[in-house]
């Protein structure tokens, strides 16, 4: 069989070969055939914009993989700043590498007086979190003058470690302002999400210890979320890196991406969506509202790439129980549950290959630890930094084109203008 495929241009009768490499083929070679005539392809939906070795995917057989370690073993074996090592470097850190790579990233999780007292302080009393921390990423872009040198080797991984280790501080001050609680300073006597915890919930205690088991599910769920290839946000970060903006501005474009309910808003929207079913009596109706296209879409259910059982989703069913274990089960997990099993029977749902994703189970874990609604996103947003700088990463080493798609013009032809007085 050759690998390869052989297109016609039926005007002129010339055709080309062009070779299948990667699973791809080039749009550049289909350009000398046929230039000017452009893919129509919106959202993306067969166009490969990259080559890229860190996160493969395969959505029919639902499987996920991090720089070729399964996504099972990492939530079972690893830890999020591992994984963060492991995506930005492409090999799981050695011991001493390891070691290194928690103190640089711990002693970076303080923020610029400034960024708090003068510019989190600024917002609106009620200001959503997401909308802060979207503004607070790309504030620090003017805090850090050196973020422009984004070929210095030296400066990139500054920025790098400043992101990851700033993202739960921001965080965490974010939702502290947004309830009127005093902002809590990192504690670098502990670990990565156990620090996040403590800048979350502590009080007047000198010493916030999270409970270990609910600190662990949490970095399980930085685990399952550090990366997804080329999802919006990460194309966000990669379109806007490509103008050779700095990394803080990239991270904010894709900060704003991660922010809609298509994306990192589907787990807030979830639990909304349990809540107005309220019962479980109310689950059949509402399914059947969605068939009808009157009750919206069911939330948490469906993915682009995902054609079966979303692998983070199993995982996050297994947490969940470790979690309620601890807080007490979600009253919202029996309406879920039998959610899931209607949906998972139906003709509607199966012929469309729609099955829960990542977030149809993890809003109900982070409500049950006491996170707000509003701080969903911004939970996502914490470990996907990771996986947001990766690509950044890879796509200057890469030295990629500046993202410029074309669009195929379907306007008004020319005409002449027309004063206002004389316009109907
Ligand atoms: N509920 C009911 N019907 C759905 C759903 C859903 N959640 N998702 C897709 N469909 C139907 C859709 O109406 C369409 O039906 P038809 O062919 O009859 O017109 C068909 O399935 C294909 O849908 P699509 O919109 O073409 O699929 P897409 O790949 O463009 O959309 C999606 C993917 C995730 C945006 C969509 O499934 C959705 O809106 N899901 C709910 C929101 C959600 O859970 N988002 C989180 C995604 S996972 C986290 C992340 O990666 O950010």
């Amino acid at each position: 069989m050759t690998e390869s495929i052989t297109i016609t241009d039926n005007r002129t009768g010339e055709t080309l070969e062009i070779p299948i490499e990667n699973g791809g083929v080039s749009a550049a070679a289909w350009q000398k055939l046929l230039p000017g005539l452009w893919f129509y392809d919106p959202g993306f939906v067969s166009t490969a914009a990259c080559e890229s070795a860190i996160t493969y995917l395969d959505g029919e057989a639902g499987i996920l993989r991090y720089r070729g370690y399964g996504i099972e073993e990492l939530a079972e074996h690893s830890t999020y700043l591992e994984v963060a090592y492991l995506l930005l470097n492409g090999e799981l850190p050695n011991p001493a590498q390891f070691e290194a790579w928690r103190h640089e990233i711990t002693h970076h999780t303080f923020i610029h007086e400034n960024v708090r007292k003068r510019f989190l302080d600024g917002f609106h009393y009620d200001a959503h979190p997401m909308g802060m921390l979207v503004s607070a990423v790309a504030a620090l872009s003017t805090f850090y003058l050196d973020a422009k040198q984004i070929f210095d080797v030296e400066s990139r991984h500054k920025q790098i470690i400043r992101l990851i280790a700033k993202m739960p501080t921001l965080a965490a001050a974010a939702h502290r302002f947004s309830v009127g609680m005093p902002f809590v300073y990192p504690d670098n006597s502990l670990e990565f999400t156990s620090n996040f915890l403590s800048m979350m919930w502590k009080t007047a205690e000198p010493r916030f210890d999270a409970n270990p088991a609910l600190a662990r599910a949490l970095d399980i769920l930085f685990i399952l979320h550090a990366d997804h290839e080329q999802n919006c946000s990460t194309t966000a970060m990669r379109t806007v890196g490509s103008s050779h903006a700095d990394p803080y501005s990239a991270c904010a474009a894709a900060c704003a991406a991660l922010y809609g309910p298509r994306h990192g808003g589907a787990n807030e929207a979830v639990i909304r969506m349990l809540t107005e079913i309220g019962s479980i009596e109310n689950v059949e109706p509402f399914v059947a509202s969605v068939k009808a296209g009157t009750g919206g879409r069911l939330q948490g259910f469906g993915h682009r790439v995902y054609k079966s059982y979303d692998p983070r989703a199993k995982i996050i069913k297994r947490t969940a129980d470790e979690v309620f274990e601890i807080t007490g089960k979600n009253p919202l997990l029996d309406i879920a549950l039998k959610l899931e099993e209607i949906a998972l029977q139906d003709e509607y749902f199966t012929s469309r290959k729609l099955y829960p994703n990542v977030d149809f189970y993890s809003g109900l874990i982070y409500q049950a630890m006491g996170f707000p609604l509003e701080m969903f996103p911004v939970l996502f947003a914490i470990p996907r930094t990771a996986g947001w700088l990766a690509h950044w990463q890879e796509m200057l080493d890469q030295d990629s084109k500046i993202a410029r798609p074309r669009q195929l013009y379907i306007g008004a032809e020319q005409r002449p203008y027309v004063p206002m007085g004389e316009r109907g």
